[in-house]
């Protein structure tokens, strides 16, 4: 299989000011999303931090018309949404799509759609089975900001 890496864009500004953002072009579980950022010597699956972020991403990331879309680092634990490397469980007010998430039983991993022929959905988060596959959605720091980043110990 090939893994080709696309760089996204980095933010410029705010408290993510230095961090890239990077998507694989094939579709793969949750787990092997994380793996997959990690493999690339990625910082990690996105974090997102802040509803500013979070429309940052809706509008850089390559629009998909359909599913598959982007796995993102936040996972259900002991009933709590909680985001990878930092264990914070900022949810936003309006982060998560209409009548989502259902919690259906096992949908313990989170996708974020992005569809701008979607306007209800577009840059929502729907909680999903965490086998089903789709692409990866990763960040890197750069290392010279990472001190001012105490919430991404090393
Ligand atoms: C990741 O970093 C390691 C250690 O520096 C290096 O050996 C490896 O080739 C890197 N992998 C990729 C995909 O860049
Ligand atoms: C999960 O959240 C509930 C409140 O929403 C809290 O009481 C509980 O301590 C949290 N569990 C963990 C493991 O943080
Ligand atoms: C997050 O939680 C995991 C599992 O409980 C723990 O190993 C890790 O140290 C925590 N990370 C932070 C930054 O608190
Ligand atoms: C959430 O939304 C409500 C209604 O729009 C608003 O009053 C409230 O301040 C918001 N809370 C946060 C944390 O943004
Ligand atoms: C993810 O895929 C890997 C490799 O195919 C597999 O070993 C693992 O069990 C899968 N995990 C989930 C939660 O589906």
């Amino acid at each position: 299989m090939m893994w080709i890496l696309i760089i996204v864009l980095g933010m410029c500004g705010g408290r993510a000011m230095g961090w890239t953002y990077h998507v694989s072009t094939e579709t793969m579980n949750w787990t092997m999303a994380r793996e997959w950022c990690w493999i690339n010597n990625h910082t990690d699956m996105v974090v997102i931090q802040n509803q500013e972020e979070n429309n940052h991403l809706s509008t850089i990331l390559p629009d998909r018309t359909a599913s598959p879309y982007y796995w993102i680092g936040i996972k259900k634990i002991n009933g709590n949404w909680t985001w990878v490397r930092t264990n914070r469980t900022w949810v936003g007010n309006s982060s998560w799509a209409p009548n989502e998430p259902n919690d259906r039983l096992g949908e313990e991993c989170a996708e974020m759609y992005v569809n701008k022929g979607n306007i209800q959905n577009h840059g929502k988060w729907n909680d999903d089975m965490c086998s089903n596959l789709k692409y990866s959605l990763c960040y890197r720091g750069l290392l010279w900001l990472r001190h001012l980043l105490p919430q991404f110990p090393e």
